[in-house]
């Protein structure tokens, strides 16, 4: 079964104590927060303050993923936000074993983050002091994108990479899944489903996360 982690990035910033109400009644695993610069992506969203305050609400994990050039700055005040989960992007990091290190030493568990036209296998020197891969299946930015199907390719290949060397890596699959192509990707060997507008933009986004989670059983 697919670990479900809605964006915020989808929700209703006027109210999102409703939001996070909802996502912590329903089945979803982890709250997925978009850190987005201006700068390394075109989108601007918002920052550790936000992350704070959502933190409050949950004891869900809080998996933030960092689209933000110079993560290294910013590393320490997602740790003091409550950060669980923190993923930076590789096209961002020129030390990203310095990173990598950076994050776990300060407890949190640590994730990189790939672009479509990133291979799996620049993460092959790392990929052991990884705890997630997340593979973004859209060009980062906006929610509500359309799915890049070339990404099935790169699931398989990192799932490969996995086994062979038996490690527990996650394989995280951010944007445009859907209802229609969670099975395909869940098949293709990812362990974490982000969906935002599927769940945020649906008539009843409850029901939604109960989907996401029953058609990956
Ligand atoms: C995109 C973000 C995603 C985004 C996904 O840059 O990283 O987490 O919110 O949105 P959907 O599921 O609508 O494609
Ligand atoms: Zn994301």
């Amino acid at each position: 079964m697919a670990i479900v982690a809605p964006s915020f990035l989808s929700a209703n910033f006027l109210n999102l104590e409703a939001d996070c109400r909802m996502i912590n009644e329903s089945e979803a695993d982890w709250f997925h927060l978009d850190i987005m610069d201006g700068r390394f992506v075109p989108n601007i969203s918002f920052g550790p303050m936000i992350v704070e305050f959502i933190r409050k609400t949950t004891t869900k994990v809080c998996d933030v993923h960092l689209m933000i050039l110079e993560p290294e700055k910013y590393v320490e005040d997602f740790k003091k936000a409550g950060a669980d989960m923190l993923t930076v992007h590789e096209e961002c990091c020129v030390h990203l074993h310095r990173n990598i290190q950076q994050i776990k030493s300060l407890g949190m568990q640590c994730g990189v983050a790939l672009n479509p036209h990133t291979p799996v296998e620049s993460l092959k020197e790392v990929l052991d002091d990884l705890d997630m891969v997340l593979i973004m299946s859209v060009n980062p930015g906006f929610g509500g994108q359309k799915f890049i199907p070339n990404t099935l390719n790169k699931i398989r290949t990192l799932r490969r990479m996995i086994t062979e060397r038996g490690i527990a890596t996650k394989i995280e699959i951010d944007g445009g899944v859907t209802l229609d192509n969670a099975a395909a990707i869940m098949k293709a060997g990812a362990d974490v489903l982000v969906a935002g507008n599927t769940v945020f933009k649906s008539r009843d986004p409850k029901d939604t996360i109960a989907q996401l989670k029953k058609i990956t059983r």
